[in-house]
């Protein structure tokens, strides 16, 4: 296997590109990216494949969420603990009350560049082009920040070498520790009722930590987890640059990140995402909307995983609350016919955004419950495994998305809303979530047990 030329790639007509204005500066900087350290090791994309073919054989589940775009700003200590906090929490719910294995993913260290349905945007009179992620432009619509400007590639590198240095600390150092659980249930998220709820669990691993450390048992997993990185593949030079030959197998991998994803306005079958994420050896997922027909998604398989190895592929669905029952099973048994080794995953933030009359983007907590609901009961109808959950949330505590336990109404979106693209759920809406999806699973689990 060969890593295309960067070049052929664009002159397949790649979707979602920035118009960098000087070709000179964007040719410099993917030089210099090619010879950056990588941020992710094969051997560890391999080690995640094998779990996620787990999770197509329906022996595990997976949980990857985290900022719809990550900014430069918001790359914290404080940021990156906060999100780390509230997919350990989700993970350990899922994990004790369904007895399933999580397999957890981060949409971190790299989810820095935006697909756009629009090139420009307009503001009174006023046309720029649209904001495409810190990896491309900035946020503030004036013209000198809305100008493409490649060096944002290299920092949005050093951002994720940062993320990802600190997040495998937390994980590895003690902050994972499963005798942490009740100090991640910290401040407003205590005095909620998926807080108490979840104080009452973490009381009951105590317990079960305690009998089994006085038995003598007190092995490596309880003090560490796994995590891994992920994000969308989508600008070009960035994922080419840091897609790498790699010395144990001499075939290429993307180093960018341990998953990568195709989204759904870049996955057309001869078009030049596609292509190159045929090319390298990493677990790879493609996002597939309400229009995908079972001919696109077998052809996408057949293209991207020709070998059928499970753990490669992953579908990930969004197809909005309204929808997903209709269009989902057809989809599902044609694949599953056709014999394809695929993960199923649920998106159900993408098919849910619409605008609250004050102009916020937002999702309604009870339409994200619903198509969760949906994508639960269509696999069960079908006999296939919902292997998991891919969302945008939080571990701050912002108003964007409304509903949920503690009602959030559109009227409060203004409080706290932070998100440059998507609206994410907060961390009570997320654990809330968590505890949903916990008893859908343990249904799911107990009938294909
Ligand atoms: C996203 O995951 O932020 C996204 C843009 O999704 P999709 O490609 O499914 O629209
Ligand atoms: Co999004």
């Amino acid at each position: 296997m060969t890593i295309p030329d960067l070049f052929d790639l664009h002159s397949m007509g790649a979707a979602q590109q920035p118009s960098w204005p000087d070709r000179d500066a964007v040719d410099a900087t993917v030089a210099r990216l090619r010879k950056v350290p990588p941020l992710v090791f094969a051997g560890e994309c391999d080690d995640l494949k094998g779990k996620l073919a787990a999770v197509t054989r329906g022996e595990a589940f997976l949980l990857q969420g985290g900022d719809c775009a990550e900014t430069l700003e918001g790359a914290t200590a404080d940021n990156v603990r906060a999100k780390l906090r509230v997919l350990l929490q989700m993970a350990v719910v899922l994990t004790y009350a369904a007895s399933v294995p999580v397999v957890k993913v981060g949409r971190l260290a790299g989810q820095y560049a935006k697909p756009r349905s629009s090139d420009t945007e307009t503001r009174d009179g006023v046309t720029l082009p649209a904001y495409r992620g810190d990896a491309v432009n900035g946020f503030d619509f004036t013209t000198e920040s809305r100008t493409p400007d490649p060096q944002r590639l290299l920092d949005v590198y050093n951002s994720s070498a940062a993320t990802l240095n600190l997040v495998r600390a937390f994980v590895t150092g003690g902050y994972a520790d499963l005798r942490q659980v009740h100090t991640w249930n910290t401040d407003f998220v205590r005095s909620s009722s998926a807080g108490k709820r979840y104080e009452r669990m973490a009381a009951e691993i105590d317990r079960a930590l305690t009998f089994m450390q006085a038995i003598g048992a007190d092995p490596d997993e309880f003090h560490r987890v796994d995590f891994h990185s992920s994000h969308e593949a989508l600008i070009l030079e960035y994922e080419h640059a840091l897609t790498r030959i790699d010395s144990r197998t001499d075939l290429p991998y993307d180093v960018s990140a341990h998953f990568l994803w195709i989204g759904e306005r870049t996955r057309q079958l001869d078009g030049a995402h596609v292509e190159l994420m045929s090319r390298i050896q990493n677990p790879i997922g493609v996002k597939l909307g309400p229009r995908t027909t079972a001919d696109d998604a077998i052809a996408l398989a057949h293209k991207l995983n020709p070998e059928n190895e499970a753990g490669r592929l992953t579908f990930i669905t969004r197809m909005g609350a309204g929808q997903i029952r209709d269009v989902l099973p057809e989809l599902v048994e044609k694949v599953t016919a056709a014999g394809i080794q695929v993960a199923w995953v649920c998106d159900p933030m993408h098919g849910n955004t619409f605008e609250a009359s004050s102009g916020y983007k937002t999702r309604r907590f009870e339409d994200v419950m619903d198509e969760v609901q949906g994508f639960f009961d269509v696999h069960r109808s079908l006999g296939t495994w919902p292997g998991g959950l891919h969302v945008e949330l939080t571990g701050d505590n912002v108003t964007e998305c409304v509903g949920g336990g503690e009602s959030l109404l559109e009227a409060d979106l203004s409080e706290a809303y932070e998100s440059v693209c998507d609206p994410r759920l907060n961390r009570v809406q997320s654990l809330e979530l968590s505890f949903l999806v916990a008893e859908m699973l343990n249904e799911a689990h107990v009938l294909t047990d």
